[in-house]
């Protein structure tokens, strides 16, 4: 579709009017008259969402619409029991819904409660990509500044973000913490490996690990089987058509929001009030509609610009994380459903205004023009505005964060970048659901619109295939070198039948790093390095 120019007999403020749309009941605006598509694109693009929105109520019937996993796929249904497609899943998810919050209730009350102490004060949350992303995101946006339990969060394998991560917390705080494993699969290497990481220093503390675990996973896995053989404190299911960056309004996001004492009923209503929203058959009511097309318009429906996201409010600032993962992982995709290699996408970046004024938004402004800004706007400033003071006569911090938001728009759109604009009313939980809804549907619609299975992740099982092989082959080398001989690098290599030198190398040296082997030689000359035996 060729990009025309906008039509310029229309003000900026005509073309925001024809634009706009409202949700009187939650309150929400989604702008995109700051997208320069003209009517032309409109009228050949429009027809189009009429398949998508098929394909999309196909979908919320219970449709196998993740072909490749031969999965349905239910995150609406979630919010809306009422709508899936069987008995035995609406039952299924009111049921996960209660003991989600009988058990948040009898952790706050001290009815489950840690050996030794009166309740549980503290969350250690494990869990990686679509089961952190979410919890985190939600934790910024509405824990209060004393929750119910504070939460931390341990999202890789890095043994020394762990450290920080335990130490901050501090060891004779274990005993009132809870440890929360999420992992679908169940084997996700970064969320076992915290796990075993967490255990293991419960372990050195004289605490009984299963007294405080508790699992969120999928039917069948090898977590539920760990956690139901140790007898951990609760299991909580994670159903095959749930996906991770999905599952925020599953037990995955709700079991740690209720226990920070977050509204989590307020986030399944906005999210329901958001997906009746997004059901409505007309691009121009419904609001993810919206978003897909000027998406879709802004890279040409592929990917051809990257999507910036800037809320202009701290709560607010994981949103373009959590983002990143929704649309890069669900769009990202090398071929589309009949099997076309297409290298679909759209990259997503951000963090926060205004604070990125002073950081990236001058290349936004003067620099390579391959990018649409998403502003977040929130009307309400605080809850406390009798505690901020008056900064100028009439004027107050949060006048100089909205003015910012203008500004930057129009500094933007004066020099030919486009914008959209959600505008919320504040940060509640009925905000943060309808805000996760929308964006879950734009995402879908997208989806669709382009033809790509946005509901598997095929590129993340590469490399998690890969990861297993250099594992394999470091268990070999080691088993080698136990032996006690020194042997060249290159030797060694075949010794253990690997071609692949260069991967034999990384392994070594970062073996060598860590004084679990002595490398010695020319550093600069790898192939003929001396591997031995660190003797520690
Ligand atoms: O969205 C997804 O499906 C992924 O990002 C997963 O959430 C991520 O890979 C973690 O998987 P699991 O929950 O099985 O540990």
């Amino acid at each position: 579709m060729d990009k025309a120019q906008i039509d310029s007999t229309k003000t900026t403020w005509q073309r925001y009017q024809e634009w706009l749309y409202y949700h009187s009941e939650l309150g929400f605006y989604v702008d995109i008259s700051r997208m320069r598509f003209d009517d032309q694109f409109v009228a050949a693009i429009e027809p189009r969402f009429e398949q998508v929105f098929a394909q999309m109520q196909e979908l919320e019937a219970g449709a196998i619409a993740n072909p490749d996993e031969q999965r349905m796929v239910g995150h609406y249904w979630l919010r809306a029991p009422e709508l899936a497609p069987s008995g035995e899943l609406r039952t299924d998810i009111i049921d996960t819904l209660s003991q989600i919050e009988t058990f948040s209730a009898q952790i706050h009350s001290g009815a489950i409660k840690p050996p030794n102490h009166a309740q549980f004060s503290q969350i250690i949350s494990v869990g990686i990509g679509g089961s952190a992303l979410g919890p985190q995101f939600v934790s910024q946006a509405l824990a209060s500044a004393n929750p119910r339990l504070g939460i931390s969060f341990i999202d890789n394998t890095d043994p020394d973000g762990i450290d920080l991560v335990l130490a901050q917390l501090g060891s004779d705080r274990f005993a009132q913490t809870l440890v929360i494993i999420t992992s679908k699969s169940g084997s996700t290497p970064e969320a076992a490996n915290g796990m075993k990481e967490v255990k293991f220093a419960y372990e050195q503390a004289g605490l009984d690990f299963s007294k405080y675990a508790v699992a969120v996973t999928g039917r069948g896995s090898s977590l539920e089987k760990l956690a139901q053989a140790e007898g951990w404190l609760a299991v909580f299911p994670m159903r095959d058509w749930v996906g991770g960056r999905t599952s925020e309004l599953s037990a995955v996001g709700l079991l740690p929001a209720a226990l920070q004492g977050i509204d989590i009923r307020a986030m399944l209503i906005g999210a329901k009030i958001m997906d009746s929203a997004t059901r409505v058959p007309s691009l121009r009511q419904n609001p993810a509609a919206l978003l897909t097309m000027a998406w879709y318009f802004s890279g040409n429906g592929r990917g051809e610009k990257d999507m910036v996201i800037l809320p202009y409010k701290d709560r607010l600032m994981l949103f373009s994380r959590y983002l990143q993962q929704l649309v890069m992982e669900s769009l990202g995709k090398e071929r589309d459903l009949a099997g076309n290699v297409v290298h679909q996408g759209i990259a997503v970046y951000g963090n926060k205004g205004s604070t990125d004024q002073h950081a990236y938004v001058q290349q936004l402004r003067e620099g390579v023009p391959n990018f649409f800004a998403t502003f977040i706007e929130v009307l309400q400033d605080t809850q406390t505005p009798t505690l901020h003071p008056e900064l100028e006569p009439g004027i107050f911090a949060g006048d100089y964060l909205s003015g910012l938001w203008q500004g930057t728009r129009q500094a933007l759109y004066d020099n030919g970048r486009d914008s959209i604009t959600v505008t919320l009313p504040k940060v509640t939980g009925q905000e943060i659901g309808a805000l996760i809804a929308l964006y879950e549907r734009a995402v879908g619609f997208y989806g669709f619109l382009v033809n790509v299975n946005a509901y598997h992740q095929p590129g993340v099982e590469a490399g998690k295939k890969a990861a297993t092989q250099v594992l394999n082959l470091q268990s070999k080398l080691i088993q080698v070198i136990a032996m006690g001989q020194t042997l060249r690098l290159d030797q060694l290599a075949e010794q253990v039948g690997e071609a692949n030198q260069e991967t034999v190398y990384h392994i070594l040296r970062h073996l060598h790093a860590n004084q679990r082997v002595k490398l010695e030689g020319n550093l600069a000359k790898p192939s003929s390095l001396l591997v031995s035996l660190a003797s520690l």
